[in-house]
């Protein structure tokens, strides 16, 4: 099933919120996606009221690799699974780049989320340097070497996010974003041989400005499982033609 997922980033009171599943929910009654809100720690609780009547499943968009413990500012994976939250974003590039993330602690934070049941959405992609330099897959398979040890490959959702097309309106090219996850998907599937975990397809998403305009192409793209979508999942109207794409033939 397509996993359409939105990241509200640092976004919406609990008021906006609200207002935003008034006008999105019956948007997307009828859809067979698994559609995804990752709200604010804020918002988490109310959604969480809210969101069973729709079918829309409820996210985080971190969490901490304890179960408790003296962290001062920190949210555990027990307290968003008992809010009701199913999915965890882990690893953005924006937790990367201004708060200091390192694989290392992607790592944690992966093997935290699955221990408590929740299914981590794990973030990797290239700088704009680093495409240039044409290190694009060598960076991806170091990140998912680093992010994946000891993680079951099975159980987990990865979202490749160019970060030159993140917040820009430069999309990546569809047969391009295709070509990404098309090696990523390689490479995880061998992760699960010599795991011997089951052979499941792991759901692989696209993410930098996903649109009304391009999700169509993006999504009849072979190996594009869904999409991680930022400002274009705050409005419910935009997202909601997000969710209900027709991939052009
Ligand atoms: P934009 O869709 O705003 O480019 O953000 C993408 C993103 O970072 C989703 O996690």
């Amino acid at each position: 099933m397509a996993v359409i997922a939105g990241n509200w980033k640092m976004y919406k009171t609990r008021s906006e919120a609200l207002a935003y599943v008034q006008e999105f929910g019956p948007l997307v009654a009828n859809t067979d996606r698994e559609v995804v809100l990752c709200a604010p720690f804020t918002a988490l609780a109310t959604l969480a009221e809210k969101l069973p009547a729709t079918g829309i499943a409820l996210g985080a968009q971190n969490v901490h690799w304890e179960a408790e413990g003296a962290y001062t500012g920190e949210i555990s994976p027990p307290m968003l699974t008992d809010l009701g939250v199913q999915y965890v974003i882990i690893g953005h590039s924006e937790r990367r780049q201004y708060f200091g993330e390192t694989d290392e602690r992607v790592n944690l934070r992966l093997k935290a989320a699955q221990r408590y049941g929740l299914t981590p959405i794990l973030c990797v992609g290239e700088t704009l340097e680093q495409r240039e330099q044409g290190l694009t897959e060598a960076h991806i398979l170091a990140q998912l070497a680093q992010a994946l040890v000891g993680v079951n490959v099975s159980r987990l959702i990865i979202a490749y996010e160019p970060i030159w097309a993140i917040g820009t309106g430069n999309t990546c090219p569809a047969e391009e974003a295709n070509r990404v996850i098309g090696l990523i998907r390689k490479e995880v599937t061998l992760l699960q041989q010599v795991a011997q975990q089951t052979p499941d397809r792991v759901q692989i998403l696209y993410g930098g400005s996903v649109k009304p305009d391009n999700i169509d192409e993006l999504m009849a793209m072979p190996e594009i499982d869904g999409v991680l979508v930022g400002s274009a999942s705050l409005d419910p109207h935009s997202f909601a033609r997000i969710v209900n794409y027709q991939p052009v033939a």
